[in-house]
């Protein structure tokens, strides 16, 4: 029950009231019980009261009650009553504790991951992501609800152990040796759930990042006629989970099936016992055949529930290690200075490598402020890995990066990005309306951003001719628009905020020359008033940019800029891939 203490840690308020309410909803019904034997000696017309009953009589009594059938019964009843309204309310704070611990893992992992550094979040598949803050949430909160369940079933069972040893010491100990008998005998089966469970937990995990990445690539599938071999990938693994789900289903239900056989049987040896060996008065053997069954079914009921728990907690630990992973690797502190964006960009001897692979190598780089700079260089020579830099998403592993004078480090590194409109190489919308995917549900931002942006991204016009204009939904990653669309909506949305350095990733790629010309000569009269950094081999954005420089093997060369006469772009064709004529 390590996930038991692991949540009263968490949550110390709630399982204390929870477990105060059971176990005094025990104690009321235990008390309820304790007319049960004077009550059937009465009724059985027993002429010797068993020395129990006497005291109990005894205690009525002394409250000044008379020891009738209706005082007795009264007295039970309201014993169950109190109980079963002490069950109700720390059955409800179970309840809620469960929603909040669903709740607060999901919050935590979604926090820990937003917050982790940029290289640990890439090793993450989204779709084990997705599966954690969904299936694993559930299952965790479901190890706990069943958790304070086993432990509220073990209380009540303890509470009639006591009862029976005041009526006979012997059979409250039988009681408890044979409990302890069955639930070792059935172990076996909870062991087997655990195991179940924990397949289940990443057989879960790999189904759906798998899931994820299939339907990434749905398109290309089809397309290529190949979604059967994706098909079978995938159903071997739902096949596999399958077998696990199939397994902790048969331990359950075997366990729930071996009790009432047992139950007899352990019912039947103590009648016998009690009336044939021991010869003890009726109405007491059957209080303790009562007692005697309740508590080891019970004990069963418990543990049926700690086979709940031992097949789903799996859940919570891995989600827990998810969680802990994440926070271990999480963005370092960063500065608190204030960013000020005043005169430059400067790159001093920035070395950057991932791992032992070499990237960057003691690169210089100014970029002045309010500047327009193009980088471009062959694909895989670490253009994105320099924009990833400047956006402190990777810290290099020597040099330095300053803006105005100021090490990026030591600045404030929210308040850095906040300043960045940032186009990534890729564009993925959100599936949601076109405001959605410029706004980003920011709630600073208006209509009027949105359309000011979408209008300097060259996307009023297709915007506007849309049936439902900025409400329009774009599609499962924005399938629906054309990819110069997309780009021109993800262009929106990098200038929705009014940025200060607007960084462009290969953000014109998929435009016509046409839309590509007027999207740059519109950039490029954004500048001064922003700095613009763009990596691009087109030559709309090389034409408007005020300095180009080219990276190769980790060094940058500038071929375009106003302190050096160099031959304009196109002129010999220095700059596109592999040195070849730049592409169109
Ligand atoms: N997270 C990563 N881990 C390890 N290697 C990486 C990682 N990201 C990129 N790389 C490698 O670093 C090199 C530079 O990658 P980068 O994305 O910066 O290139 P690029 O110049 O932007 O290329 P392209 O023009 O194709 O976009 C590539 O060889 C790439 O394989
Ligand atoms: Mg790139």
């Amino acid at each position: 029950m390590r996930i038991l203490l692991a949540f009263g840690r968490t949550y110390p308020a709630r399982t204390a009231l929870m477990l105060i309410s059971l176990f005094l909803a025990g104690l009321a019904e235990g008390v309820g019980l304790t007319t049960l034997l004077p009550l059937l000696s009465v009724a059985l017309g027993d002429e010797t009261h068993s020395e129990f009953s006497l005291e109990v009589i005894a205690i009525l009594q002394m409250f000044g009650l008379a020891p009738t059938v209706v005082t007795m019964i009264t007295v039970m009843v309201l014993g169950m009553i109190v109980s079963s309204a002490l069950v109700l309310l720390g059955n409800r704070q179970v309840g809620y504790t469960v929603a909040h611990v669903a709740t607060d893992l999901r919050v935590a992992l979604i926090r820990a991951l937003l917050g982790s550094r940029w290289e640990y979040y890439l090793r993450q598949p989204t779709g084990a992501l997705a599966n954690s803050v969904a299936t694993e949430a559930f299952r965790a909160s479901t190890a706990y609800e069943h958790a304070a369940n086993a432990l509220a079933l073990f209380i009540q069972a303890m509470v009639y152990v006591v009862i029976a040893l005041f009526v006979s010491w012997q059979a409250a100990v039988l009681s408890l040796i044979l409990g302890v008998f069955l639930l070792l005998a059935l172990q076996r089966l909870v062991k087997t759930s655990r195991h179940a469970g924990k397949s289940q937990t990443r057989l879960m995990r790999e189904l759906l990042a798998h899931l994820t990445d299939t339907l990434g690539s749905v398109k290309p599938l089809k397309a290529m006629a190949r979604e059967d071999i994706a098909d079978s990938l995938l159903r071997h693994r739902a096949d596999e989970l399958n077998h696990a789900m199939e397994r902790e289903v048969m331990s359950r239900e075997a366990l729930r099936a071996l009790q009432g056989p047992m139950l007899a049987t352990l019912a039947a040896g103590g009648l016998y016992a009690g009336l044939v060996v021991l010869k003890l008065p009726l109405s007491s053997v059957m209080v303790l055949i009562f007692l005697v069954v309740r508590i080891l079914s019970l004990l069963h009921k418990a543990q049926q529930r700690y086979q709940r728990v031992a097949s789903q907690e799996s859940a919570y630990w891995a989600l827990q290690k998810a969680i802990e992973t994440a926070q271990a690797d999480a963005e370092p502190g960063g500065g608190k200075r204030a960013p000020s964006l005043q005169d430059a960009i400067v790159f001093e001897r920035v070395s950057f490598s991932y791992g032992d692979r070499p990237i960057l190598d003691a690169l210089d780089l100014t970029i002045p402020v309010g500047a327009f700079t193009s980088l471009v260089g062959p694909s895989g020579a670490g253009k994105t890995t320099l924009l990833d830099l400047l956006c402190v998403l990777l810290a290099p592993q020597s040099g330095s990066i300053r803006v105005d004078g100021v090490p990026l480090e030591e600045l404030d590194r929210q308040r850095w990005r906040r300043l960045i409109g940032y186009v990534p190489q890729e564009t993925l919308l959100l599936h949601d309306s076109i405001l959605a995917n410029v706004t980003l549900g920011d709630p600073a931002l208006t209509v009027a951003d949105a359309e000011r942006a979408l209008r300097q991204a060259g996307a009023w016009e297709f915007v506007e001719k849309s049936p439902e204009g900025m409400q329009t939904v774009v599609g499962e990653r924005g399938g629906k628009l054309s990819g110069g669309q997309r780009q021109r909506i993800v262009i929106a949305r990098a200038l929705a905020h009014r940025p200060r350095l607007l960084i462009l990733d290969e953000a014109t790629s998929a435009l016509d020359p046409e839309s590509e010309a007027a999207i740059c000569q519109t950039l490029k009269q954004l500048t001064p008033a922003i700095t613009v950094v763009a990596v691009s081999h087109r030559p709309a954005l090389i034409e408007v940019a005020d300095q180009v420089w080219r990276l190769q093997e980790g060094r940058l060369v500038r071929i375009k800029g106003p302190r050096e006469t160099c031959r304009r772009f196109g002129e010999r064709a220095p700059i596109g891939p592999e040195g070849g004529a730049p592409t169109a």
